[in-house]
């Protein structure tokens, strides 16, 4: 399976770590990585992590800047792609078609040739225009897992809750996360 990862400069550049890290235990798994850098400079703010930490989780890292890069063209099969934190600002770009960097690319070719595309937009509160948009993305067929906190089922802590959004991520592409305990249910 070959996913590519967008990492954009909404809250939450954790995130994008997580699913790399979630990601490269899954065998077979190929990710094409790329980072705006509204992400790498959220990386600095919010994190102690820099960016070798996040790019020797990736099979292959792409500037965002290198609109020649194979995941710009259609021709280059993958199974999709997570933007995650996707921020405003991407999402406008997405739901716009205006692919002027290589992650706007990466998800503009996703749409054309109908693969998945996962979006995790963060911002709070959210104006009409982000709604809007993502409405708008929603019914272009992408998959909208907003960075939402998780209660019911015993989450207590900032980790557990990130590990509840990447099991949500993760699953939307069919694939397990052990550290997300889904609802056991009850009686
Ligand atoms: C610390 C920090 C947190 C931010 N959080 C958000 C956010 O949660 N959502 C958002 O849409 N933009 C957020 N921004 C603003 C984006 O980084 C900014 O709009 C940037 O231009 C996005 O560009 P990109 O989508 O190319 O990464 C944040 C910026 C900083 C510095």
């Amino acid at each position: 399976m070959r996913l590519i990862i967008g990492m954009s400069g909404a809250s939450g550049a954790v995130l994008g770590y997580e699913a790399l890290k979630a990601l490269r235990e899954i065998p077979k798994m190929e990710t094409h990585l790329i980072v705006t850098e509204g992400a790498a400079q959220t990386l600095r703010y919010e994190t102690n992590l820099e960016m070798k930490d996040l790019t020797a989780l990736a099979d292959v890292v792409h500037e965002n800047g290198n609109l020649a890069a194979a995941i710009a063209s259609g021709s280059f099969p993958t199974d999709g792609m997570i933007v995650i934190p996707c921020s405003m600002k991407t999402l406008a770009g997405i739901v716009s078609g205006y692919a002027e960097n290589l992650l706007l690319r990466a998800a503009d070719v996703c749409l054309k040739e109908g693969r998945r595309l996962v979006l995790v937009p963060r911002e709070t509160p959210l104006s009409p225009l982000h709604l809007r948009n993502i409405k708008e993305a929603a019914d272009l067929g992408c998959r909208i897992v907003p960075p939402m906190m998780t209660f019911y089922n015993g989450a207590d802590t900032v980790e557990k809750m990130t590990q509840c959004i990447i099991g949500k991520v993760l699953a939307q592409f069919g694939l397990p996360y052990a550290p997300y305990a889904p609802w056991p249910g009850r009686e």
